[in-house]
C-alpha cells in the first residue's frame, strides 16, 4: 500500500511561444514514511511536479494527464472542496521560497490558529507551543511577525505549519536553498525528526545530490521534465545508470572528480518542441544513433531501481 501514487503525470504551460511541456509522463510510488529526494537542474520540472502533487498548478499551467492517488482519491481530478480538506491535513507543502510564504500581517501563532480553524481541528496555545518546540523554536515565536524572524526560523515555522495536522505526505520544495550550509543541515535534521515523529512520507526537492544523500531513502533524477532515474541512495551513488545521473555525481565536490567542479557541458533542451529521441542525447557522451530517434522507455532494474536510457 503506497502513501502516494503518481501515474503518468504530464503538466503543460500555455505560453506565447507554444505549449511548454514542463513535466512529461512522471510516475512513482511513495511508501508510507518513505523519504524521496527529487533532484535535477533548474527548469527540470521539480517544482511543477511538487505543486502538482497538491493540485496547485495555476493557469496558464494545467495537469494535462495522469493520476495522483492519495487515500483512493485522484488529486488531479478532485473537487475544490475535497482539495481544501486534503491539503495540509493529508498532504502538506513547504513551498519553494518558504521564506516569503508566511503571511506578513499575521503573527506566527495566528497562522497556526487559522490553519486549525480552517480544518476544524483542535488548536490552542499549548498545541502551537508543542509544534514550535518540535522544530526547535521557543513559544515566544508565536507572538512574533514573520519579519521579526531569521530565514532559518521562518523555514522552521513553515515546517511546523506543514506538520501541524499530521499529514501522510509532506512535499518540501528546496526548503534549505536560501540558507547557509550549517543552517541547511539543521533544517534537514529538523525535517527528519518531525517526519519520523508523525510517520509521514516526504518528497524533498533539491539540487544538491550530496545533501539529498543524507536525507532520502531513494533519489529521483529529473531531466527536461522527465524522471530519468529512480533508485535507492546507495545504489544510485555506487552504480548510477543514467549518464546524466553519473555526471551529476561526478560534479559533486569530493566525488569522482576529487573536488574539481566540472559542471555538465551544454544546455537542457527547449520544452516547447518534442524531440523524437532522448532529451539528454544532445549532451550525452554515450549517445548512439538510436538515442536521437527513439525515446527510451522506463525500465525496471534488478534491485528495484528504474532508468530511462537505451544504454543503461
Ligand atoms: N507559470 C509558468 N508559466 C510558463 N512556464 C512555466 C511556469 N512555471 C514553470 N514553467 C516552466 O516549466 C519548466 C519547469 O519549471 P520548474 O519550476 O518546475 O523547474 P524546477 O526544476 O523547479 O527549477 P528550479 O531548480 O529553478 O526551481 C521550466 O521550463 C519553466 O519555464
Ligand atoms: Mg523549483
Amino acid at each position: 500500500m503506497s502513501a502516494l501514487a503518481v501515474r503518468g503525470l504530464c503538466v503543460e504551460f500555455a505560453s506565447a511561444r507554444g505549449i511548454v511541456r514542463a513535466v512529461q509522463n512522471v510516475s512513482f510510488d511513495l511508501a508510507p514514511g518513505e523519504r524521496l529526494g527529487l533532484v535535477g537542474e533548474s527548469g527540470s520540472g521539480k517544482t511543477t511536479t511538487a505543486l502538482s502533487l497538491l493540485s496547485l498548478i495555476r493557469p496558464p499551467g494545467r495537469i494535462a494527464s495522469g493520476e495522483i492517488l492519495l487515500d483512493g482519491v485522484d488529486i488531479a481530478r478532485a473537487t475544490p472542496s475535497a482539495l481544501r480538506r486534503m491539503r495540509a491535513a493529508r498532504i502538506a507543502l513547504v513551498p519553494q521560497g518558504a521564506m516569503n510564504a508566511l503571511n506578513p500581517v499575521l503573527t506566527c501563532g495566528a497562522q497556526f490558529a487559522d490553519l486549525f480553524a480552517a480544518h476544524g481541528a483542535p488548536g490552542g496555545t499549548a498545541r502551537i507551543a508543542k509544534l514550535l518546540a518540535s522544530v526547535g523554536l521557543g513559544v515566544e515565536v508565536a507572538t512574533l511577525y514573520p519579519h521579526q524572524l531569521s530565514g532559518g526560523m521562518k523555514q522552521r515555522v513553515c515546517i511546523a505549519l506543514a506538520i501541524a495536522l499530521r499529514p501522510a505526505v509532506i512535499v518540501a520544495d528546496e526548503p534549505t536553498s536560501a540558507l547557509d550550509v550549517i543552517v541547511q543541515k539543521q533544517i534537514l535534521k529538523t525535517l527528519l525528526a518531525v517526519q519520523r515523529d508523525i510517520g509521514a512520507a516526504v518528497v524533498l526537492v533539491g539540487h544538491d545530490m550530496g545533501l539529498m544523500a543524507q536525507f532520502a531513502h531513494r533519489i529521483g533524477v529529473m531531466y527536461a521534465g522527465r524522471l530519468v532515474e529512480l533508485a535507492f541512495v546507495r545504489d544510485i551513488f555506487a552504480t548510477p545508470r543514467h549518464p546524466y545521473t553519473r555526471m551529476l555525481i561526478d560534479s559533486l565536490p569530493g566525488f569522482g572528480a576529487r573536488g574539481v567542479f566540472k559542471g555538465i557541458p551544454g544546455l537542457p533542451p527547449s520544452l516547447l518542441t518534442a524531440l523524437p529521441g532522448c532529451s539528454f542525447a544532445p549532451r550525452c557522451p554515450r549517445a548512439g544513433p538510436r538515442c536521437t530517434v527513439e525515446m527510451p522507455q522506463t525500465r525496471i532494474l534488478e534491485g528495484g531501481g528504474e532508468v530511462r536510457c537505451h544504454d543503461a
